[in-house]
């Protein structure tokens, strides 16, 4: 049944995608403005008013014919619904009709951005303009939902910003997103759509109230910070699993930069115990407001590029994505360090690792000095990369000012996948090569190593491989 309904879907999706129209209506195309599951959105002209007006097209599809008749009933009873809607920060939608094989939608139209083109790590919003943006969102879910309505999508290409910041809602109602709701399990078999941003109770299936709508604008706000999704899996299964039984990580320990506060007002906001989340929007908001932060001025992106643009030149990051970059700029916190301080001290037990970005350290054992680290190298990666011991096997002291990148341990074990794999590449050949380093000194310091009278390699037979003979093992 369900494997029907979204292969019907997936054919009237074809249609809309190779019929190119001119007309919705009464209204004339202009251009398409995107693509989403399951609907086109144009940008058209009203011959009623002077404003452009976004259409949205829902094809049904007539092998879908019973189905159709009930979404048909649902759109009319949403459109009704959605139309009352009345909010500074809502979408307004202006008709919808309901015609033989399709549906559409006049809403208004919003020039801006989305708010999925925020949601990397490399393209984050400032912390103030994200706060601002998400307790107009709250306000104005909560007073959809004391005109009576849930949205059930909320995510953030259904959040558009326009040029003054202020974020629209858009796709409320159920008939807006009746392809999605209806056919929720054809929805996980044909992996169109993402249950990224769906409650614990709305993955189940259950009855929904408001705080579906909660919970998933704290999923868009968890992203928005972060640049990553509170819960993430390989595969659709576990992901369900994971939003219905594991908790979100605190967002500070992904990027130690937030404020403390914000845990908390994530925590409610994914809260999947129904009576411990946010009762309404007014509650997020409210909490949202009394975050202490420092408003980030055009100073701190300066800041943040230049950053950047130190950590491009280091020889250390030469294989890592700008992307990744910046995720370490957001799990890292930049120290200027005296002369003579300790970063590190022998014996005693820390995490702390991180990169000499300028000026230079020592590295010393049992107070030896065992070498001299400058510009672009790694500092304390061994205990990182161990996998039980975290004891320090040697000191590490500034020998003039230097700026130490310090990157958060814990931070990093929650970054991306491919993060810290290429981390993991990285330091490992950094540890080799010191290793080859050290067994040179090491090597100096034996006997005289006995002389060969052939080469292996060079066109010898005695010894070539597959003869049989073990050279290792052969006595010297
Ligand atoms: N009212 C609108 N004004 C301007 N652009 C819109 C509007 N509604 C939708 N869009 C654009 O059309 C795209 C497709 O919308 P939709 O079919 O709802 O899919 P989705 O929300 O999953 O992206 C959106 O991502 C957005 O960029
Ligand atoms: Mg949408």
């Amino acid at each position: 049944m369900a494997g029907a309904r979204a292969a019907c879907y997936d054919r009237s999706l074809d249609r809309i995608s190779t019929r190119r129209m001119e007309t919705i209506g009464k209204y004339r195309v202009v251009k398409e403005l995107g693509k989403g599951a399951t609907a086109t959105v144009y940008l058209c002209a009203s011959p009623d008013s002077d404003l452009p007006v976004a259409v949205k097209v829902i094809r049904f599809g007539q092998d879908c014919a019973a189905m159709s008749r009930r979404l048909r009933k649902l759109f009319r009873n949403e459109e009704m619904v959605a139309r009352r809607l009345d909010h500074p920060n809502i979408a307004k939608v202006y008709e919808g009709v309901v015609e033989e094989n399709f549906a559409y939608l006049a809403m208004e139209y919003i020039q801006g951005f989305s708010l999925e083109a925020h949601t990397r790590i490399d393209k984050l919003l400032p912390l103030h303009r994200v706060i601002g943006i998400i307790f107009k969102c709250c306000m104005a879910l909560d007073s959809a939902y004391r005109q009576g309505i849930i949205h059930r999508d909320i995510k953030p290409a259904n959040i558009l910003v326009r040029g003054d910041d202020e974020p629209m809602l858009v796709d409320f109602g159920l008939a807006l997103n009746l392809n999605k709701n209806m056919d929720r399990d054809s929805t996980f078999i044909t992996g169109v759509g993402s249950p990224s941003y769906m409650s614990p109770e709305q993955v189940k299936g259950y009855q929904l109230n408001q705080k579906t709508d909660l919970y998933s604008l704290g999923v868009v706000l968890f992203q928005l910070l972060t640049g990553r999704l509170p819960f993430r899996a390989k595969n659709q299964a576990t992901l369900i699993y994971r939003i219905i039984n594991t908790e979100a990580p605190d967002v500070t320990s992904l990027n130690p930069g937030l404020p403390e506060g914000l845990n908390a007002i994530l925590r409610r906001a994914l809260e999947k115990d129904l009576y411990s989340r946010y009762r309404n929007g007014a509650e997020f908001a409210k909490d949202l407001a009394a975050v202490r932060y420092q408003i980030v001025g055009d100073d701190d992106t300066v800041q943040d590029n230049r950053h950047f643009e130190m950590l491009r030149k280091l020889a250390f990051f030469t294989e890592f994505e700008n992307v990744e970059l910046w995720e370490i700029l957001r799990i890292s916190v930049w120290r200027q360090i005296a002369p003579r301080v300790t970063i590190i001290r022998e014996g005693e037990s820390s995490k702390v690792f991180g990169i000499v970005v300028e000026g230079y350290v020592e590295i010393s054992i049992a107070g030896r000095t065992l070498c001299r680290l400058g510009e672009g190298e790694v500092v304390g990666e061994v205990a990182y990369l161990h996998p039980t011991s975290d004891e320090r096997s040697a000191s590490v002291v500034t020998l003039e000012n230097t700026l130490f990148l310090e990157i958060n341990a814990p931070a990093l074990a929650l970054a991306s996948e491919e993060l810290q794999e290429r981390m993991r590449t990285a330091l490992l050949g950094k540890m080799i090569d010191r290793m080859r380093d050290v067994n040179r000194i090491a090597a100096a310091l034996g006997t005289p190593a006995v002389e060969s009278a052939q080469s292996l390699m060079a066109g010898s037979t005695r010894a070539a491989p597959g003869t049989g003979l073990d050279l290792e093992l052969a006595p010297p």
